[in-house]
């Protein structure tokens, strides 16, 4: 009994000591408002009684980025519905934000937990014991970490007991490079995150020849505040610092040769910060003739490794990246066709995306597409007035990706990898005839040489093409409305072989075809014109799968409700072969060939050839 109550007492001393830290801490750091308040409320809702304790304290010790963390914890009163929040910067505030549309999900706190998971998620016996301990995975992302514990569920969350402070050993370090191609053939873009602004720290890329010399290129740096943002929950509870987006540009590279690299930033005091060592080969000259391996998808997102809940989590995800990375010395370029991290507003969950996809993005070019829900806002000028983007409107992805756009915030962009020329529309800006996109599309189509770059290739989120989605299907239109209507006869004009999008997450193949008529009877190996376009939706990169209608249809060759992503291998100049893989064992499922010569491209078939004169 006595020692009983000299435990409590020893606990409530504890619990006084921590608050009486997180108190000095907020005043110290001179936080926004809403977290002081946020503070006094919690400490009137704090139980003495419950413990909550999180190890190591100090993370990355060996400069890694990314650690796991043991939480051990208790509770006299516990319940199933308790649950451990991770909070990130770690003074966050517990007080509840009533949402302002449907689009802000639980927990209501005025700061989003970057993840959380129930008390008994791995202690089962946490409700008979009331004792308990989990593990959670931490990126680096700027800032320290605090880990709470609620009862009363996500719906009607109460907070209970605040853990010690975690944080990495240099929160503010270089993480998370990607590589994307520049507006130049000869030239490959590096955006990467910090915590350095430009008063505190020049940052550059040292890169050279592998081992070779090095040389430095600088980078700029860009960063923007909660009022970039167009509405919730980005602009309230989900909004966080984003850091420093910082782009360095590598000019005159050599086709094909293989570069070293690592981000540095020089600091006030010429000490230097460094990142990890990195590696990417630069891409071919356009219309080179060499082996070409171009990897495509959509709709990925993200999920965490230590199975936590976030507000959206893409549970195919990590199968796809896993597969990628694990095949990166047999793909040269990928493009992510939109629908990228699914954060919808969560600023949080973009460091988690760029932290998943740092395998892949640090070693080849990482290009991507807009979609739904990078841009979708109501009165924003996005051609769709929906909530989608969670109040994102656009500027997280257009930030921290680079593309070789004229505009960063209208995502429509040309870019040749060898044999191939990739025209990237982008669907949540109106395309139709008459607008600037729709030009774009056409000189974008126009302006290649076929006989040096054969393989023309068209990329967007939305579905313009063909699909049999459940959903395009009961509108009857099996695409997005208005989708082909304007542009198929651009297609047709300048002979496009394939036609790529996501937003449908599963995979479908059509037959070559132009105004919904295979024009091409051939199934697997093409030889000579095709006549018409392949279109395949690659949706199912990570996001929960969607239905196909059970309506069949002429052109609808092969169809698969599962995850998976493309693959287009440029042979050489006359064959192409394009495979489908499932992201679960990286296997072929589907796929063609097609072998042609020039004077095949360059036939004539319905709609696709200028006017001739019968004079000689
Ligand atoms: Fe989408």
């Amino acid at each position: 009994m006595g020692r009983a109550k000299g435990v409590v007492g020893w606990v409530g001393f504890a619990v006084l000591m921590l608050l009486a830290s997180i108190v000095q801490r907020v005043s110290s750091h001179g936080e926004q408002p809403l977290a002081r308040i946020a503070v006094h409320e919690t400490v009137s809702a704090l139980d003495g009684r419950v413990i909550i304790k999180a190890s190591p304290s100090i993370l990355g010790a060996r400069g890694q980025n990314v650690e796991w963390v043991l939480l051990e914890y208790s509770s006299p009163n516990p319940s199933d519905d308790d649950w451990i929040g991770v909070f990130s910067p770690a003074n966050f505030s517990a007080s509840t934000c009533l949402p302002e549309h449907q689009h802000v999900f639980e927990p209501h706190l005025c700061s989003a937990p970057i993840k959380y998971h129930y008390a008994n998620y791995s202690s089962p016996a946490y409700l008979s014991m009331g004792k308990g301990s989990l593990k959670f995975q931490l990126i680096n992302q700027r800032s320290d970490f605090s880990f709470a514990l609620f009862s009363g569920g996500t719906d009607k969350p109460k907070l209970m007991a605040v853990s010690n402070t975690v944080a990495f050993a240099n929160p503010k370090a270089p993480v998370y490079p990607r590589l994307a191609q520049g507006k130049e053939w000869n030239e490959m873009t590096l955006t990467w995150t910090s915590g350095y602004g430009i008063a505190e720290a020049e940052p550059f890329v040292e890169w050279g020849h592998q081992g070779g010399q090095k040389m430095r290129s600088p980078a700029g740096t860009l960063t923007f505040d909660r009022s970039s943002m167009c509405g919730a929950p980005a602009r309230t509870v989900g909004w966080r610092d984003p850091g420093f987006i910082h782009t360095s540009f590598l000019k005159e590279l050599w086709p094909n040769s293989v570069y070293d690299y690592r981000l540095g930033h020089k600091l006030l005091n010429s000490s230097y910060i460094w990142s990890q060592k990195y590696r990417f080969r630069a891409s071919p000259y356009p219309g080179q003739n060499s082996l070409q391996r171009v990897v495509i998808f959509g709709d990925m997102g993200k999920d965490e490794a230590d199975g936590s809940n976030e507000y959206f989590s893409q549970r195919g995800s990590l199968n796809t990246t896993y597969q990628l990375s694990k095949d990166l010395d047999n793909i040269d370029i990928v493009f992510h066709i939109g629908d990228i991290s699914y954060a919808i507003g969560y600023l949080s969950q973009w460091d988690q995306f760029t932290a998943q996809v740092e395998p892949i993005a640090s070693r080849v070019p990482y290009m991507i597409a807009s979609g739904n829900h990078e841009r979708d806002w109501p009165g924003t000028g996005s051609f769709y007035g929906n909530l989608d983007s969670g109040g994102e409107c656009g500027v997280l992805a257009e930030t921290l990706f680079y593309v070789p756009a004229e505009n960063r915030a209208k995502v429509w962009y040309s870019t040749d990898y060898g044999m191939f020329r990739f025209c990237i529309a982008d669907t949540e800006h109106d395309w139709r005839e008459g607008t600037d996109q729709y030009k774009f599309i056409e000189h974008c189509l126009a302006s290649v040489d076929r006989q040096k770059q054969p393989w023309l290739i068209f990329l967007a989120h939305r579905v313009l093409g063909y699909s049999s989605g459940e959903y395009y299907a009961s509108e009857g239109s099996f695409a997005e409305p208005m989708g082909r209507e304007s542009l198929q006869k651009l297609w047709q004009k300048y002979k496009v072989d394939i036609a790529i999008y996501g937003h449908v997450h599963n995979y479908e193949r059509t037959c070559p075809i132009y105004q919904n008529i295979c024009t091409n009877e051939e199934k697997n190996y093409y030889k000579g014109a095709l006549n018409g376009t392949i279109h395949i939706v690659a949706g199912g990169g990570g996001a929960d799968l969607n239905q196909f209608t059970t309506l069949q249809t002429k052109w609808s060759l092969f169809k698969d409700h599962d995850y998976g992503f493309v693959k287009l291998t440029a042979l050489d100049h006359s064959n192409l072969l394009f495979e489908y893989k499932k992201s679960s064992d990286g296997k072929v499922y589907d796929s063609f060939r097609i072998s042609r010569d020039y004077r095949e491209i360059l036939a004539c078939t319905v709609d696709s050839c200028p006017s001739m004169t019968l004079a000689s």
